[in-house]
């Protein structure tokens, strides 16, 4: 199964990165080998999603509760990030991608979001595909200075409660700029959202897949999306 042409392709693809950990451990491994090697899983499918022409691709790179993992782990995890970006960022330039993120992105260490802020300025023109790097990102979190910034509006006059609808809240989410994702892909096996896009991921197909996010590759990318081509989506209709 290669890159064929699909009957439908998604605009938007939104994938859980999981199953480092266990990848590198069943290898006898440190953690943080498996993050490296998920890194290579994270380019090839920036490449597939090129190859079939999806406009973006959001990856749930570091989420809120990361946080909470031990010190070495995180750090090995953001120096994987700068290392990612300092030698992808090129990369992405050149094949027309264009770099945003969504998250609290100001909790990430200086080094991070100074290389974070070199490669989405150097890219912000690109218009092949929009990758976009949630990192400190969750959802709840996401909902909550959402609704506080809507609160603030409203206490001020700029914003009639009676007016606020669906949109209102939509546009007020770090996704703002971005359509709802048309398909999630999860890695390794576990049923669960785990805060991610709980808002934006309503009407989205879902596939898990019991492989590790390391062993996840290009040819897996087009089997998924050759799957979600198959599915008829109904929002909620007959
Ligand atoms: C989940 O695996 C993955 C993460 C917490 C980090 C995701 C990071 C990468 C794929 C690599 C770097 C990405 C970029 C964009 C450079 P886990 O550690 O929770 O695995 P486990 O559930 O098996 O322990």
């Amino acid at each position: 199964m290669g890159n064929a042409p699909l009957n439908s392709v998604p605009r938007h693809v939104a994938v859980i990165m999981d199953g480092n950990g266990r990848w590198a451990e069943g290898r006898g491994l440190p953690r943080k080998a498996g993050h490296r090697a998920g890194a290579e899983s994270v380019r090839e499918a920036v490449d597939a999603c090129l190859e079939q022409g999806i406009e973006f691709l959001t990856l749930y790179a570091f989420s809120s509760e990361n946080w909470n993992r031990p010190q070495k782990e995180i750090n090995a995890l953001m120096k994987l990030l700068e290392q990612f970006l300092k030698t992808k960022g090129k990369e992405f330039h050149k094949k027309n991608v264009r770099l945003k993120t969504i998250g609290r992105t100001h909790l990430l260490p200086e080094s991070c979001r100074k290389e974070l802020a070199k490669v989405i300025d150097e890219t912000s023109s690109n218009t092949k595909l929009t990758v976009i790097l949630a990192l400190s990102y969750g959802s709840r979190e996401e909902i909550t200075d959402a609704t506080r910034c809507i609160a603030e509006k409203a206490a001020r006059g700029e914003l009639d409660p009676d007016q606020i609808e669906k949109e209102t809240i939509a546009k007020h989410l770090d996704t703002s700029e971005f359509p709802d994702p048309d398909f999630l892909i999860r890695t390794s096996g576990e049923l669960r959202l785990s805060n991610f896009l709980l808002w934006q991921l309503s009407y989205s197909e879902i596939f898990i897949t019991e492989k590790n996010w390391p062993d996840f590759r290009k040819s897996d990318f087009h089997e998924a999306l050759e799957i979600y081509s198959r599915r008829r989506r109904r929002f909620g209709r007959v």
